[in-house]
């Protein structure tokens, strides 16, 4: 037993998720309705079945069961960057002593015309091991057609960035169009970042304009899929 997931169905996705889920795949899961006024709350439980995601908590199905999203035709232009992808990348500054870090980058869909987009960094130390945690970064590459892109970024360092771009023959480059920052975040004013493939590997160069410095490399990186 996985434990019970809710979900907020209504009474017609409810009966079709059933019919398609229930009893003809041979999973024990049942749902009962619980009446929410114009909601119905359902009550999943059972083993979830091969495909099914689950949050932390095991209580909310993240998808349904055995429902591979589609990909959003809009998202084509953007979809080598798809996956999961490990590797390592140089930084440096002319305020910053160069230095080497370790990077894993997922981007993933729902089928919607955005990648969801998370990076974590970490030093390299001197024989290449992963030490402290550098940056990280979230958020959400928005696509439209014609490849054209829309980057909301959100950096625990106290800025908010929006990138404006255009994808194609897989590589995207990227300008901002708007930097936002909290009053105790150092004095980042833009950003250019290009990321593209070589070979089957995803590469990418980031300049930035901060501590009153003009716009200029800051880092640069490769890595490999790994899933
Ligand atoms: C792979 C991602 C990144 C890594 C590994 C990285 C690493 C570093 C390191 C080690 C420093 C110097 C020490 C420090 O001040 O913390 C630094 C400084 C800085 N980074 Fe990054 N960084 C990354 C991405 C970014 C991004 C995306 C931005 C802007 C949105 C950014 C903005 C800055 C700024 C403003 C400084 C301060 C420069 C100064 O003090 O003069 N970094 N970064």
């Amino acid at each position: 037993m996985h434990g019970a997931a809710l979900a907020l169905l209504d009474e017609r996705a409810e009966d079709e998720w059933q019919a398609d889920h229930g009893e003809e795949q041979g999973n024990e899961r049942a749902v009962e309705k619980v009446d929410q006024g114009n909601l119905w709350l359902g009550i999943i439980s059972g083993e979830p079945v091969s495909g099914d995601t689950v949050s932390p908590t095991g209580r909310w199905p993240l998808r349904w069961p055995n429902m591979e999203p589609e990909l959003h035709p809009d998202l084509e232009p953007l979809a080598f960057l798809l996956g999961d992808w490990e590797g390592a990348g140089v930084g440096g500054y002319p305020t910053v002593e160069s230095f080497h870090f370790g990077q894993e980058i997922s981007f993933s869909h729902i089928g919607k015309p955005y990648l969801i987009y998370t990076s974590r960094t970490w030093r390299l130390d001197d024989e290449g091991n992963l030490a402290a945690p550098l940056a990280r970064e979230s958020g959400y590459w928005r696509a439209h057609a014609g490849g054209k892109v829309e980057v909301v970024l959100a950096h625990p360092t106290g800025f908010a960035e929006i990138y404006v771009g255009q994808a194609g023959f897989n590589r995207v480059e990227l300008i901002t169009d708007v930097v936002a920052r909290t009053e105790t975040a150092k004095e980042y004013t833009a950003g250019k970042r290009l990321y593209g493939l070589i070979g089957e590997d995803l590469g990418y160069a980031y300049d930035m304009a901060a501590e009153g410095q003009s716009l200029q490399s800051h880092l640069s990186a490769q890595l490999k899929r790994v899933s």
